[in-house]
This record gives C-alpha cells, structure tokens and sequence, in this order.
C-alpha cells in the first residue's frame, strides 16, 4: 500500500505538539507493516535547512496567489514531499502565528494551498509514484478531499483523515470560496459550511473515507456535545466509519535505559539520581513529598489554571512542582509567580532535552486536561516510572490504570485518575497521590506496572495498515 500522509508539522523537522510526533514517527513503524508512506508538509524556512538534495518533482505556476513547486527529500528515514510555496510559507517564527500572536491572515490559502498539492498529487503522480490513500491530519489537511471531489477522484483514490483536536476548525470567511478554488454549491451544513464560515475540518470529517482519531475514548466522546465543539452531529452521523486508534511513543528516544539526557536506569530505583539532579537544577529542596513535573503547551485545553488552583494542596503535603511550559501569557505569568515558592520551579520556553531530565526526575507527572485527544506526556511517564496522575478523559483514560481499591488489590494500577475535571477533583488525587507516595512499597510496584506497560507504535500501526486495506476495498 502506498500512502501520502498530508500533515502541517512533522518531528524532528518543526514541531508544535504531539501532532507532529505522531506524524514523524507513523511512517517508520509502518515500514513493518509493509506500508510505504511518504509525508507532504510545507517547506517551512526550519524544515528548507534540513532538506538539503532536494529535487523537484511538480512545480505549480500558481498556486493560492503564487508559484509553487514539490521537493522530494529523505530526511531521518522520512520520504518527504516538501511544498515549497514562498508567498505561503518562508516566514520567520512560529509556523501558524504571526509575531502578533495570532493566526497567520492567509492561513486558509496557506493550508488550503498543502490540501490542492495532495490531490494533484494523487492525480498526477510524481515521478511515477502515485498514492493509493491520502491520510490527512486536522484541519490543515481537510481541503484535500474537496479538491479530490473536484477532480472526480473520490472513487478512486482512498481518504482518512485523522483527528487529533476538534478544538480548531480552520474557519475562513465565506468570502474566500473563490480564492480557496473551492465550489459554492457544495458550501452547505450537509458540505463544508459551518455557521456561515468555511470550516476546513469539517470538509474532511464529511468526506473522507474513514475517520480516525488518537484513542478510543476521545473518539466517543467526540460524538457528545460537550467534546465535538459543534461537530459532534456530524461525528455521530459518521460513527461507522470512525475509529480511535492510540498514539504511540518513539520507544528509542523515551527509553530510561539508553536516554543520553540523564543518568540512565533500569528499574525504579534508578530514578533517585535524576531526582537529585532535577531538584538541583531547579532550586529545589530535598522534600519528603513526591515531586511532581508538568511538561506541557499552557492553554486552557490542558487544565493548569485548575493546577495552580490546587497548589497548596501538594505543597502542604510536602510535594513539589516542576514545570517546563510555554503558551498563554496569563498563565505563563501566574506560573512564574507561582515560583516564588520554594518547593516550585518553573521554566517558561520549549526544551526537548530539558524535557527529558523532568519527565525521568519527577515522582509523578500531572496532566489534569479538560480534554485530551490521546496525550504523549502521560506515556513517557509511564515509561520512566514516573507515577501519571490524571484528568479522566480521552488518551488519559485510555492508557492509565486509576489506583482504585480494586487495581491496588488486584497490584495492577499504574496511576491516579480524576473526574470530573474540577480543581476539587484535583485537589483530591493529589491527596491520593501523597498517600500512595507515603506507601513505598505500593509505589514502587505501580511504578514496576508502569514501566512495563507497552506504549510504543506497534499495535497501532498494524490498526492503521489494516485500515489503509479497507479503504482500498472501497474503491
Ligand atoms: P499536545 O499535542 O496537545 O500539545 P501531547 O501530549 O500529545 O499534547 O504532545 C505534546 C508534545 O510536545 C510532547 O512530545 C511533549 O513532550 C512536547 N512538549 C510540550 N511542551 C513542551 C515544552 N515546553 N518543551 C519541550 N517539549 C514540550
Ligand atoms: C493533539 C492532542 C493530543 C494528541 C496529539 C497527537 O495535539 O491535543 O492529545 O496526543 O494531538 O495526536
């Protein structure tokens, strides 16, 4: 089978979160599937200084507004197909956000641009490769089945499309239906018109073949109003045709046993030296309490306003709090005030190996999201022994095991869990955490569950390789 993955970010080229993980590391675990998958992303200024070699392969004379043209290079074991479209995309700093903080005017033309390329692609080929299946990521990858419509290729090339947060739509005005190249008769809610604007996701959720998203929680929930931020009507509508397959880890970069970022460790006990050096290298004292580590983007999907709320519960428990984060700038602020507390570090930024070193120095790693589609930190956690203590929704529910009474008789629990998702719910887990951190011998065998719990690709590339089949079945 062959496959173009359709995706705005891709690790380790350019990286915002857990989509571009997902998106780096999918096509190498399904080489073992015998599924070749080649990725299509735009050539932003930090993926150009990687891809040296690369050769054209299509070029465009306009596309949304200018020339354009597709690179082919390899890439740490990645086959890319990089669009290269410099009106769209050679632009300093953060991939979606102007310097002011908000979304680029021109992102609709800009993601719709990567979607026209996919399904040229599919149509044309390029040099002699054609894909089977276009497998497209969010929103910014949702046009492309409108424009396989356009060019009567719904029947013959197969479509996924994968939801890893329903949070964003990538609206536009109805004013740009002409600009986009899009077709006016099909902007209704039975197409891709949502309350009168232009909703790129919606158009994917509608039309693609299958429908996937990061694990089987989040894709019930996604048919619930609380959860489908308005699409929920059109997830139950479509409920056949979805399915939540969980996110993996890249298992050789998150490997406590090899990791070059810290003093590696075997078995629980090893983690005391990263421990140690993690409180040092955040000022913190030594402490009778479980320290507590946070690595995350801060926006109000990820629930850290309801942290700061329950601080005092984990601190007057002699617990500890280090937390690396960058995002929203009220709570950068509150956090960086929160730092005033002895037994609280915080680093406002983004620092892959200074993720390491708290993802193996904490005693437990606190997630307590609104929502969650899958969520990766929470599987790093368990692989280092470090004890997941979480919001109950989504990945969260679906990859720890709550230290209930009956999981802590049974000596299978690996974390602690809480819902509903409120701060006193917080502050309660956190007070069970505490408990179970005072147990030493029931903490030690969450971590040994925890450490043996499977989270890398394999199961779910095989879910992903069978699905590619039955859409080929369709066609
Ligand atoms: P999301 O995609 O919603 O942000 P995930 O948990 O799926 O959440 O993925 C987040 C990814 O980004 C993880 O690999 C995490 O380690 C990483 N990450 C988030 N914030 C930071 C940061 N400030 N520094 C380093 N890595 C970060
Ligand atoms: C999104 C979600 C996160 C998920 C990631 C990768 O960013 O917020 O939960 O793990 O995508 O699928």
């Amino acid at each position: 089978t062959q496959v173009l993955s359709v995706v705005s970010e891709c690790a380790p080229l350019v990286k915002t979160g857990g989509l571009a993980d997902v998106a780096g590391a999918l096509p190498i675990a399904l080489e073992q599937e015998g599924v070749r998958m080649r990725t299509l992303m735009p050539l932003y200024p930090q993926v150009k200084s990687r891809a040296e070699g690369a050769r054209k392969v299509l070029s465009f004379d306009d596309l949304m507004g200018g020339p354009a043209r597709v690179l082919a290079a390899k890439v740490e074991g990645l086959d890319l197909l990089l669009l290269d479209a410099p009106h769209l995309y050679d632009r300093e700093g953060n991939i979606y956000l102007g310097p002011d903080g908000r979304d680029w005017p021109d992102n609709a033309e800009r993601f719709a641009a990567l979607g026209r390329a996919a399904a040229v692609i599919a149509a044309e080929g390029v040099n002699g490769w054609r894909p089977d299946v276009l497998h497209g990521h969010d929103w910014q990858a949702g046009l492309m089945t409108e424009y396989l419509y356009q060019m009567g290729l719904s029947d013959k090339v197969g479509t996924v499309m994968t939801i890893h947060n329903m949070a964003f739509h990538g609206l536009a005005p109805a004013e740009k239906i002409g600009t986009l190249g899009l077709d006016s008769e099909r902007f209704t809610s039975e197409g891709y018109e949502f309350w009168g604007q232009i909703a790129a996701l919606k158009a994917g959720l509608i039309n693609a073949d299958k429908l996937t998203t990061v694990s089987p929680t989040y894709a019930e929930e996604l048919m619930t109003e609380h959860f489908g931020f308005g699409l929920d009507g059109v997830m139950r509508y479509r409920r056949d045709d979805l399915v939540g397959i969980l996110n993996g880890i890249d298992d050789k970069a998150w490997d406590p046993k090899t990791d070059i970022n810290i003093p590696p460790y075997k078995t629980p006990r090893g983690k005391k030296r990263a421990k140690a050096a993690l409180q040092k290298e955040f000022g913190l004292p030594e402490s009778n309490g479980p320290l507590c580590v946070v690595v995350s983007r801060l926006t109000e999907q990820k629930g850290l306003d309801l942290l700061l709320e329950a601080m005092p519960t984990l601190t007057a428990r002699g617990g500890q709090l280090a937390l690396l984060g960058s995002g929203d700038a009220g709570l950068e602020q509150a956090y960086r005030e929160l730092a005033n507390h002895e037994n609280v570090g915080v680093r406002i930024g983004y620092d892959e190996t200074l993720s390491h070193r708290l993802i193996a120095g904490g005693d437990a790693i606190l997630v307590p999201s609104r929502f969650e589609p899958c969520g990766l930190t929470q599987l790093y956690g368990l692989r280092y022994g470090t004890i997941p203590c979480v919001a109950l929704t989504g990945g969260l529910a679906d990859t720890v095991i709550n230290a209930s009474p009956a999981a802590l008789a049974a000596k299978v629990a690996t974390g602690v869990q809480f819902s509903p998702i409120t701060t006193e719910a917080l502050r309660n887990a956190i007070n069970r955490l505490c408990d179970l951190y005072q147990d030493a011998a029931t903490w030690e065998k969450m971590q040994k569950n925890a450490m043996a719990q499977p989270v890398g690709w394999g199961p779910s590339a095989a879910k992903y390789a069978a699905l590619y089949k039955d859409v080929l079945a369709l066609k």
